[in-house]
């Protein structure tokens, strides 16, 4: 039962965006380029020629890596431990700057084809928007949960390289990096805001984390270095809305935004930049330090609508802490009361949070069941099983267990354990 809560807390926590998570500095010491002019470990190796680290898996004589599947080049320009590993091929290009082992982990990836590809014209178009640069408006009805747009990364760096190398060598690994993509994918890359590379994966990237073994048990779950910062085409042109009318997931090496509700002809779509549950304050603050002014809608409205909007988000993040802690802790279940369900996800409505409608529904199926509420238990799993496939995709293993409590409700371990209890 913790387990499953927890799992719950995990997935929220992944599909925000990079720049929330990651300390900009990450001191180092400067490394001079040549090696023959430097005795310190820590600056050993700063292989800047095409020259290969040794143990890269390659047979002489041969010029591809049998270590990575047929596609992939490199290892190539490598700094310390990380060199640049590229496909050209792949939805017109992609290049890593990560380790050989996390290369081998990115290149086994499913390979998933941008939707650039598909016959069927996209139902959006870049277009100006007063005061807001370009943005991204429908051209066509879009229906809640249909696929908007799915994009493979352009360029992905490990979190390590990116904050920890020198400044020197990590522009030049960047820039070589960069230089691996065919022409039309790094011109595409190079219209992201950002003076240069650095700046660019800094301020348009998302989290990319690279699990060996299963998405549910990954055999590196205290692998530090898993974590990468991917950009990728396109996804920078969504403007920001504390209200969005679509939602983002990131699997493996790919990030597809999704429609969160219906959307009409003209609307322009709108992503999230920072968790829009937080109050406005807080959202205000942590699009500042990422150098963004709040302007949208919710965060302009009149104070006193500010003030119930607060409060309202105040009382979901209360009651959804309570939720858990109550099913959690020993004798916290004689605590709960049914009606903490459907206020939650009153809520979450009321505040228009379309996009994270799982989070709140999966927790009020979860209550009805512990008080043996048969059809609110189905009617609210039935919802979040189709709100976590919206939000997280395919895969998603909460979707599969409210499929079950949806099914079967007196059989899910949920059923009744407040009576079982008092
Ligand atoms: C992934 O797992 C394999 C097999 O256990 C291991 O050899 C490899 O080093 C792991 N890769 C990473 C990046 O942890
Ligand atoms: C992500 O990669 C894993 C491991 O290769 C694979 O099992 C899974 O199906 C992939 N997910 C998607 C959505 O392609």
């Amino acid at each position: 039962m913790r387990h499953f809560v927890l799992s719950l807390c995990a997935l929220v926590v992944d599909s925000l965006v990079a720049a929330e998570f990651h300390p900009r500095s990450d001191a180092a010491a400067e490394c001079p380029l040549s090696t023959l002019l430097d005795n310190d470990a820590t600056c050993a190796a700063p292989r800047l020629s095409a020259h290969r680290p040794e143990g890269d898996g390659r047979v002489e004589g041969e010029d591809r890596n049998p270590l990575l599947p047929p596609g992939w080049e490199g290892p190539s320009d490598c700094i310390r431990e990380w060199c640049v590993f590229w496909n050209p091929e792949l939805n017109g290009g992609i290049a890593l700057v990560t380790t050989l082992a996390h290369a081998q982990l990115a290149t086994s990836y499913p390979q998933v084809a941008d939707d650039a590809d598909a016959s069927s014209p996209l139902p959006f178009e870049p277009t100006p928007i007063p005061g807001k640069g370009t943005g991204l408006v429908a051209t066509r009805a879009i229906r809640k949960g249909d696929i908007i747009m799915q994009r493979t990364a352009t360029l992905v760096a490990q979190d390590a390289a990116h904050f920890r190398l020198p400044p020197n060598l990590r522009n030049d690994l960047y820039q070589r990096a960069v230089d691996k993509l065919p022409a039309p994918r790094r011109a595409a890359f190079l219209t992201q805001i950002g003076a240069d590379v650095y700046t660019k994966i800094d301020r348009n990237s998302f989290r990319l984390v690279f699990v060996n073994g299963s998405a549910a048990a990954p055999t590196n779950r205290d692998d530090k270095t898993a974590a990468h910062l991917g950009c990728f085409n396109d996804v920078h042109f969504f403007n920001h809305d504390c209200r969005p009318n679509t939602h983002y997931r990131i699997t493996n090496l790919t990030h597809t935004t999704v429609a969160v509700q219906d959307i009409a002809a003209g609307d322009e779509l709108t992503i999230s930049y920072v968790d829009a549950t937080l109050q406005r304050a807080e959202r205000q603050k942590r699009l500042s330090d990422w150098g963004f002014e709040c302007t949208c809608k919710q965060c302009s409205l009149p104070p006193r609508e500010v003030l119930e909007s607060d409060l309202r988000l105040q009382a979901m993040d209360w009651l959804s802490e309570e939720l858990e802690d109550k099913v959690t802790t020993v004798g916290g279940l004689v605590e709960l009361e049914p009606a903490m369900g459907a206020r939650l996800v009153a809520l979450y409505e009321q505040e228009r949070l379309h996009a994270y409608l799982g989070h709140a529904y999966t927790r009020a199926a979860l209550v009805y069941s512990m008080f043996e509420d048969a059809d609110n238990a189905k009617k609210y799993a039935a919802d979040a099983e189709v709100a976590m496939l919206r939000e997280y995709g395919p895969a998603n293993k909460d979707a599969v267990a409210m499929r079950a409590l949806a099914a079967d409700p007196e059989n899910h371990w949920s059923w009744g354990i407040v009576r079982r209890a008092g």
